[in-house]
């Protein structure tokens, strides 16, 4: 992990409030999964940094895990810190804080793999989409607008599969929905997306007897494990640490969906 000033090469509005971010940094290597947090401000408001999932490594060519000289984020504007982002040009630099967080386990090979993502939850799948072949995508979105970020997939040898609310696209209604189709006893799912449809995806895998990975999205204060600002309840007793919860930032954000308490979420 390292702190560094990096060039924003480009940051592009590709749908309202929907950016794709280019910066350039000479990466250490970064697995799908893993995060940055950014310093959008250099004041003191926001003063924390803001958690983007890796959407791509840019100038790299890896499977498993990635080097290269940039990396590719892709974030919607929610609020002041994302705001401040929009709103800043290519050339101008920015601080980093990466890579963070511990990604996804590798697929084995022995698994039909699954990946669900809602929302934005689709960033942090498209690089695991590159490192795998014969996956199924299921994309579960809001409209036709968020739907349309499925199409990067077409550069891996990923199939996708489509579920919107309004039936704009795809099939009308929810994703968990397509999970329950295509599950078979020899899947594993990667899911990352709202807490509802993270919870749904590990009801019906564990159901299946399937094993189910999950990426959990929380306020983060610090992304090294230290405030204990992002911690969520475990279903499981550490007792090394002799702790019940788990940091989303430095033990996660990736869990096997069944550590997670999701009641207590
Ligand atoms: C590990 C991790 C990876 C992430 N990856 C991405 C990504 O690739 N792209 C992306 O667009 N966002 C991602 N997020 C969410 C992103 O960090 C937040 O949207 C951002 O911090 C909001 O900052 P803000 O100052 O604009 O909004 P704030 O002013 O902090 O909040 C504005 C509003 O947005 C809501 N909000 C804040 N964070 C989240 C969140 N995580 N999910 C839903 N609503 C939220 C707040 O509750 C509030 O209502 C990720 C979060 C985590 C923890
Ligand atoms: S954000 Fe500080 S411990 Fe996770």
């Amino acid at each position: 992990m390292e702190s560094a000033a990096v060039k924003i090469l480009y940051n592009k509005e590709v749908a309202p409030k929907y950016f794709k971010l280019g910066l350039s940094w000479k990466t250490p290597p970064i697995a799908p999964g893993h995060f940055v947090m950014l310093r959008v401000s250099d004041g003191l408001d926001p003063l924390l940094r803001r958690p983007f999932g890796i959407y791509n490594v840019l100038g790299s060519k890896g499977k498993g895990t990635f080097k290269g000289n940039g990396i590719e984020l892709v974030y919607q504007v929610v609020g002041k810190g994302t705001q401040i982002l929009a709103n800043k040009a290519a050339g101008e630099t920015i601080n980093l804080l990466g890579p963070l967080g511990n990604g996804f386990p590798h697929p084995d090979g022995s698994k039909k793999i699954i990946m669900i993502a809602g929302g934005m939850g689709i960033v942090p799948l498209h690089m695991l989409a590159k490192s795998t072949e014969g996956a199924v995508l299921l994309y579960g979105a809001r409209d036709k607008k968020v739907a349309s970020m499925a199409k990067d997939f077409k550069d891996t040898k990923c199939k996708v599969k489509i579920a919107t609310e309004d039936g704009s696209v795809g099939k009308k209604g929810l994703v968990t929905e397509l999970l329950k189709t295509e599950l078979k006893s020899d899947s594993v799912v990667y899911a990352c997306g709202p807490v509802g449809m993270l919870k749904q995806a590990s009801i019906i895998s564990q159901a299946a007897g399937v094993k189910c990975y999950v990426s959990l999205e929380r306020s983060m204060a610090c992304g090294i494990g230290v405030c204990l600002g992002c911690a969520v309840k475990a279903k499981t007793h550490n007792e090394k640490e002799n702790k019940n919860y788990r940091m989303v930032c430095s033990e996660g954000p990736v869990f096997d969906s069944e550590e997670i308490d999701w009641d207590a979420l």
